[in-house]
C-alpha cells in the first residue's frame, strides 16, 4: 500500500514538473489529439440523388432482395482535437459493394454490380458524438493495371465550425493494405488513425471502431 503510494506520488510530482516544463499550453497540445488525416475523395462520390440514404446499407428501399456479402457493423465517435465530442456532425458515407463495384458509371470494374446494395448513407452523431452504420465488407478493386485497392470506406464529416475531412477508413489485417498507393504513403501515426479497430463482436456480425476527429476553425 505503502509502495503504491509512493509511486503514484512520484508519478504526480513528475507530472507537475512536466506542466512546468511546456507551460499550461504545452502541455494540453501534448494530451491532444491529432486530426485524422484526409484523404482523396476518389472518383466513385454518387452521382445520382437516391432517397434511401439510412444507416442500414445492406437494404436498399424498394428491393425484395438484401445485398450480398459479409455483415458489419462501424461504430465512432466524431471528436474535437481536445476530445470533446461533437453531435451533430454530418458524416456522408460511401462504398465499393462486396464485389468491388460502385453504382458509378465512371467504374470500369468488370466485376458484377449488387443492385441490392445501397451504398451510400448520410448520417448525423448522436449528442454524444456517436455513429453507427451496418453494411457489407467491401470488395477490393483494381485501380489501375498494377493497383488492388484494399477494402475501405469513403468519409465526408463536416460541422460548422470544424475544417470538414474526406478521408477513407480502411480495415486492419488486409494484406493490400500494405501494397495500396495512397495508404502507403501515409506516416505509421497516419495509417493508424486510418485503420479502424476490430472490437469485440455483440453477435455474430463483426464490429469495427473508427473514431474521427475534428480540427476546430480558427477566425
Ligand atoms: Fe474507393
Amino acid at each position: 500500500m505503502e509502495k503504491f503510494c509512493r509511486r503514484k506520488i512520484l508519478k504526480l510530482t513528475a507530472l507537475s514538473g512536466l506542466v512546468t516544463i511546456l507551460g499550461k499550453n504545452g502541455f494540453a497540445q501534448l494530451l491532444s489529439l491529432t486530426p485524422t488525416p484526409g484523404e482523396t475523395q476518389g472518383p466513385f462520390y454518387p452521382l445520382h440523388e437516391q432517397r434511401d440514404k439510412d444507416a442500414d446499407l445492406t437494404h436498399f428501399d424498394g428491393h425484395g432482395t438484401s445485398a450480398l456479402g459479409p455483415r458489419i457493423l462501424v461504430r465512432g465517435q466524431v471528436l474535437d482535437t481536445a476530445g470533446n465530442r461533437i453531435a451533430g456532425a454530418l458524416l456522408d458515407i460511401w462504398q465499393a459493394d462486396a464485389n468491388g463495384r460502385y453504382r458509378h458509371r465512371s467504374d470500369r470494374n468488370p466485376a458484377r454490380l449488387d443492385p441490392n446494395f445501397q451504398g451510400w448513407a448520410m448520417m448525423s452523431s448522436d449528442h454524444n458524438g456517436y455513429f453507427e452504420f451496418k453494411t457489407v465488407m467491401p470488395g477490393a478493386y483494381p485501380a489501375d493495371k498494377d493497383w488492388i485497392r484494399p477494402p475501405h470506406i469513403h468519409f465526408k464529416i463536416s460541422k460548422q465550425g470544424y475544417r470538414a475531412l474526406t478521408t477513407q477508413m480502411y480495415f486492419p489485417d488486409e494484406a493490400l493494405n500494405g501494397t495500396d498507393l495512397l495508404l502507403r504513403n501515409k506516416s505509421i501515426a497516419e495509417r493508424a488513425a486510418m485503420i479502424a479497430k476490430k472490437l469485440e463482436s455483440e453477435g455474430k456480425v463483426p464490429i469495427y471502431g473508427y473514431n474521427v476527429v475534428l480540427e476546430l476553425l480558427r477566425n
